[in-house]
């Protein structure tokens, strides 16, 4: 079967309810596992009518759930992962079979089992493949309820028309997992930043002492990776410039691998031009050595020195361009994380930065991540305005995987470059 490549490492959690149609998920499991997906199973009570938890176990290789009120999976014991835990997680909330009833219980916001609940807490897309009785699919109740959730941006794909389980013929067949695949991978290609060049840097970066030994960072890449991944998702053209890393590049991206600071600004200022979004993930290290000893250094004293001397900044330097482009930076605190986020944002003339909190499991080298986006907001003249006078808003990503948490992060990124684009061409048009 064809690759979506955009289903690869996407979380999807699949949430089945009480249906004949849920035979059909066990083989979605399947193929959403073949496109390179991570899946998790909540069932409703409905559901394990028709078909075991054991089933769905096996084929997705993980600890099906299915209580609300499990103390185990709420407590974090044991590995298991409670309703807020499964709910930020995910990346999409997959419902296949969706039953009348579900779809009844969601338009009036229930919370009165775990994948009701999940629904309520998500901030990932929720996509529902409804399948029931024909009669039961037309009844102005269902209808009714359906245009709810149309309303609330939930995402309803089929049913499709044909004979069912019940004798009838008609619309209420549940799309078949090959067409639910398309739907999935689709929500992960947004279009939000098409036809747009983008320049992502991303990782450590490697400052030599000598022949064997360098100076660096505990950064892992993921978070410039994932921004990279997800703008590419997003439609852009994407050049990712990184520092070594270990892990393997998003294939729709054009990859350049750099060790040096020094490198990696000669990279990015020869690839900025013409490009219109800039983002700045890379933990560029702020020294390196400023002599590099040609042969193994010894160790002769007891005291050894070595003197250093300032990188260039590459971020400031992007900023500073005559057309700059949308320039985001990166700022890992490990205090006074508003007050710093802020004064970078305008010392370094940005237009966005995201800030994270480093230590106590956030950071560096770690699964998930808390952003706080802030931006300059209004005029956009203000670069030339006194600090006092700027405008700057903020908005908190809350804590969520890296992936996740970029792919918010690209939305938030989009909007505001489309707001600066528009506001610039109103200017124009004012002079
Ligand atoms: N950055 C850069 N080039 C450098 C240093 C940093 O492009 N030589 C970028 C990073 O990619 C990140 C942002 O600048 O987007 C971080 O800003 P910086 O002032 O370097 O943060 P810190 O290193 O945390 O600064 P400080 O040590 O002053 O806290």
């Amino acid at each position: 079967m064809m690759l979506m490549n955009n289903l690869t490492n996407k979380r999807i959690l699949l949430g089945v309810t009480g249906g004949i149609a849920a035979y059909k998920s066990a083989e979605l499991v399947r193929r959403l596992r073949e496109q390179g997906a991570e899946v998790r199973v909540v069932m409703t009570r409905g559901a394990c009518e028709f078909i075991t938890p054991l089933t769905m176990q096996a084929l997705s290789g993980r600890e099906v759930h299915t209580e609300l009120l499990d103390h185990v999976a709420e407590s974090g014991q044991g590995g298991g992962m409670g309703h807020i835990e499964l709910a930020r997680w995910s990346d999409v909330v997959l419902i296949a079979p969706g039953s009348a009833n579900f779809i009844a219980r969601l338009a009036h916001g229930l919370a009165d089992d775990l994948l009701s609940t999940l629904c309520l807490a998500t901030t990932a897309p929720v996509v529902i493949a409804p399948a029931m009785n024909q009669q039961m699919w037309i009844n102005i109740a269902t209808q009714e309820n359906i245009a709810t959730l149309v309303q609330r941006e939930i995402k309803i794909v089929g049913p499709a028309e044909g004979s069912q389980a019940c004798g009838e013929i008609g619309p209420g067949r549940m799309l078949e997992p090959e067409q639910l695949i398309l739907e999935a991978s689709q929500i992960f290609s947004t279009g939000l930043l098409a036809d747009l060049k983008i320049v992502v840097t991303a990782g450590p970066t490697r400052e030599a002492i000598d022949p064997v030994r360098y100076i660096t960072n505990h950064s892992s890449g993921r978070m410039g990776y994932a921004v990279a991944r997800a703008a590419a998702e997003a439609g852009a053209n994407v050049t990712l410039i990184s520092g070594p890393v270990n892990i393997e590049p998003p294939h729709q991206v054009r990859h350049i691998s750099v060790d040096t600071a020094e490198q990696m600004r000669d990279v990015v200022m020869s690839d900025i031009i013409e490009s219109d979004i800039f983002v700045a993930a890379a933990a560029v290290a702020d020294y390196r050595c400023a002599d590099v000893a040609e042969q193994k250094i010894k160790k002769k004293s007891e005291d050894l020195s070595l003197l250093l001397r300032k990188n260039p900044d590459i971020l400031a330097e992007v900023a500073s361009l005559p057309r700059a482009p949308f320039t985001v930076g990166f700022a890992a605190e490990t205090e006074n994380l508003l007050d710093n986020a802020r004064a970078k944002l305008q010392t370094k003339k940005l237009d966005m930065i995201a800030a994270n909190q480093v230590g106590e499991g956030l950071g560096f080298n770690v699964d998930e991540n808390e952003l706080q986006v802030f931006w300059q907001a209004g005029n956009q003249d203000q670069k030339d305005q006194t600090r006092e006078n700027q405008i700057i808003k903020h908005q908190t990503l809350e804590r969520a995987p890296k992936e996740k948490l970029a792919r918010q992060l690209i939305k938030v990124i989009a909007n505001h470059y489309y707001e600066k684009k528009s506001a610039q061409n109103n200017t124009t048009q004012v002079h």
